[in-house]
């Protein structure tokens, strides 16, 4: 690959952090979205001096925010002509349920609707770089049900916060496929992706039984360097176009649940989104 733009979020921290590192060795240009400055600056400044390149920018952008999103998209859209990779990696599971600015539930927001309007805001400039759209996703999509598209953001039953991220997991499966619907034709590729089960700052704000699961899986997780290796294989790996639309672990195609197979499921989300980012 030739000289890249590449976008990711989710940088300050764990997975998206060493993706980041290894494609600014590699030389992409990279823009950072985070949602806090400070912390943003610094990580350009570790990333520059880890590995000299200068070519590193820090957009502003809090995927929770639809309003922060739009920003982040314009003043993309006012610094580039081109985006050849977007990595939409951050992500997070909440303990509580708690409704965004917006009025969405925020795990759906923060995994996925804050993904699906940045990609679609920016898809001019990926339609012009040819785009890759990689999309961390994860083996925690399996237990989610195509039924609880009908109710995604926990407005009818019981909230659960393994539940809310199972199902954001699924929609960034769905999202996926979907791009490659509705852009395949015109040059888009997209990826999904299960890092593994990686040792970073994710699940942290949990308690109870979820924060005895994560105290009792650390011994087993891998380092964010190692987690990061099929994000990178992906942004970086020439001559995959073929494999667009799947799912990948350890830098290969891998099986997804028969909910996320599910078509109509994944058309609905698509209309929902659209819906959703319409009104807010
Ligand atoms: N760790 C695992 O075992 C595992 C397994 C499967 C999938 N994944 C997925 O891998 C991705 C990266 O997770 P990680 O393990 O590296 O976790 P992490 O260390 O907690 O990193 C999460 C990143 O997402 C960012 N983020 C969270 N909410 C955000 C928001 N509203 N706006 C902007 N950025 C936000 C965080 O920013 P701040 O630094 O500002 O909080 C941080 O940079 C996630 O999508 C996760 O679902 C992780």
């Amino acid at each position: 690959m030739s000289h890249k733009i590449t976008l990711i979020t989710g940088a300050t921290s764990g997975i998206g952090k060493e993706t980041a590192i290894a494609l600014a060795k590699k030389d992409h240009t990279l823009y950072l979205l985070v949602r806090d400055g400070t912390r943003g600056e610094q990580l350009k400044q570790d990333i520059v001096g880890q590995t000299g390149n200068q070519d590193i920018h820090v957009v502003l952008c809090n995927l929770a925010d639809m309003q922060s999103v739009r920003k982040a998209a314009t003043q993309i859209n006012e610094r580039l002509t081109t985006i050849n990779v977007l990595i939409n990696n951050a992500g997070g599971i909440f303990d509580e349920f708690q409704h965004t600015a917006d009025g969405l539930e925020q795990t759906f927001a923060t995994n996925h609707l804050g993904h699906f309007l940045l990609t679609l805001s920016l898809m001019p400039l990926l339609l012009n770089g040819k785009g890759r759209v990689i999309n961390v996703s994860s083996e925690a999509h399996k237990p989610a049900k195509t039924e609880w598209i009908n109710d995604m953001q926990f407005e009818h039953k019981e909230y659960s916060a393994f539940k809310a991220y199972a199902l954001a997991k699924l929609l960034n499966i769905y999202f996926t496929k979907s791009l490659v619907d509705h852009f395949g034709a015109q040059g888009i590729t997209a990826y999904a992706l299960h890092p593994g089960l990686v040792n970073t700052g994710f699940g942290g704000s949990l308690s109870g039984l979820g924060s005895l699961l994560m105290m009792l899986a650390r011994p087993f997780m891998i380092t964010a360097e190692e987690g990061a290796q099929t994000s990178i294989y992906l942004a970086t790996e020439p001559g995959i176009e073929s494999l667009s639309g799947q799912y990948f672990k350890k830098k290969k195609p891998a099986k997804i649940s028969s909910a996320a197979k599910y078509v109509p499921a994944r058309e609905r989300l698509w209309q929902l989104s659209e819906d959703l980012v319409r009104n807010v």
